[in-house]
């Protein structure tokens, strides 16, 4: 294990008010977005959309690392050049999606328990020497009645903490998301119990497995209200509660806490970020940065639709939206950014 070198990387991830894009949508995943839009499933679509998102111009200055999924780290540009080459020539770190997805939990109905811990660590070492740096694992946690169970909470952080300590034995930083998902009706009140019980779990059985937080980096849900529930939170609110909750249960020897985007708008989850950083920068003892995949791609989606001739345009629109969050990071970012 080399430890100093995973926690460079680890402080690389988050440095420069730069954050991590997350492009891993497993292919079902891929195609069902791409199906959304009309654009065809298959893998040179998905080569294709890969190829437009690492070939935009400046995105190194917001990205700081890019999570792949397994297909993608195996493909290559139209002129050849492999991704990870392509991804490391523009100066971005790239990272790799390692859990299989999460399953049905056994006894748990309507829980989620996420595989992939078979055969891990020589997985690890294949994308380590591939260039890999970091990887990504998964775990969700559903939110409804009764529901989380102790028995799902427990078991995600227990799997969560066995791949950290896998990832260090390989000389790759661990990214651990575990997504209290933002379906259903439940209050804000919820998410915040919920979500300080989950990190509270999860960080014992990084310890409990030994996992050295300073060479890891967590990817957690910001404290929301669900989707469904009729009382919706300002952007401010949200912003205090989700570092109320994380300055309980995160110790201050992470170098970084990256959000996902849930299923936000863009605008919204560069809003959130933002006001984080305005009300409490310079007195949090970690980065508070983001690891979007939708809040960052869906609108250059929305616009490529598998077509070259919206490359360009749809490259502006990721690359603005990687800049607003650049901005965020820093507390500047401002609602009169956005395009019209
Ligand atoms: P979203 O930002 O779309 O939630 O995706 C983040 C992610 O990587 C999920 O694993």
């Amino acid at each position: 294990m080399n430890l100093p070198e995973i926690i460079k990387t680890a402080k690389a991830l988050v440095a420069d008010d730069k954050g991590l894009l997350a492009m891993d949508e497993s292919n079902p995943t891929c195609n069902r977005r791409f199906a959304a839009l009309g654009i065809p499933q298959n893998e040179e679509t998905r080569r294709a959309y890969r190829e437009m998102i690492v070939t935009t111009k400046g995105l190194c200055k917001c990205i700081s690392g890019a999570i792949l999924y397994d297909e993608t780290i195996r493909q290559q540009k139209k002129d050849g050049t492999s991704f990870i080459k392509a991804i490391n020539d523009a100066g971005i770190i790239p990272g790799i999606k390692v859990d299989t997805g999460a399953k049905d939990m056994a006894g748990h109905p309507k829980e989620k328990i996420t595989e992939g811990l078979d055969g891990l660590r020589d997985r690890l070492a294949e994308y380590f020497k591939m260039g890999a740096r970091f990887a990504k694992w998964r775990s969700m946690i559903v939110v409804g009645d009764r529901i989380p169970s102790r028995g799902c909470i427990e078991a995600n952080a227990h799997t969560l903490a066995r791949y950290a300590a896998l990832c260090q034995e390989s000389g790759l930083v661990p990214i651990i998301e575990p997504e209290v998902l933002m379906d259903g009706a439940h209050t804000l009140e919820q998410c915040f119990e919920i979500t300080e019980e989950v990190l509270h779990t999860v960080f014992h059985q990084l310890f409990r497995q030994r996992v050295t937080v300073e060479g890891l980096i967590l990817k957690p849900n910001m404290v929301v209200p669900g989707l469904a529930c009729p009382k919706q939170e300002s952007v401010d609110e949200v912003a205090d509660v989700t570092v109320e909750c994380l300055l309980r249960a995160v110790p201050a020897a992470v170098p970084g806490i990256t959000f996902l985007s849930g299923g936000q708008s863009g605008e919204l989850a560069s809003a959130r970020l933002n006001a984080m950083n305005v009300r409490f920068k310079s007195r949090l003892p970690w980065a508070l940065s983001f690891s979007f995949a939708r809040a960052i791609q869906q609108p250059a989606l929305e616009i490529w639709k598998g077509e070259d001739a919206n490359i360009p345009a749809a490259q502006l629109a990721l690359y603005h939206r990687a800049n607003c969050n650049r901005f965020a990071r820093r507390g500047e970012y401002n609602v009169t950014m956005e395009i019209n």
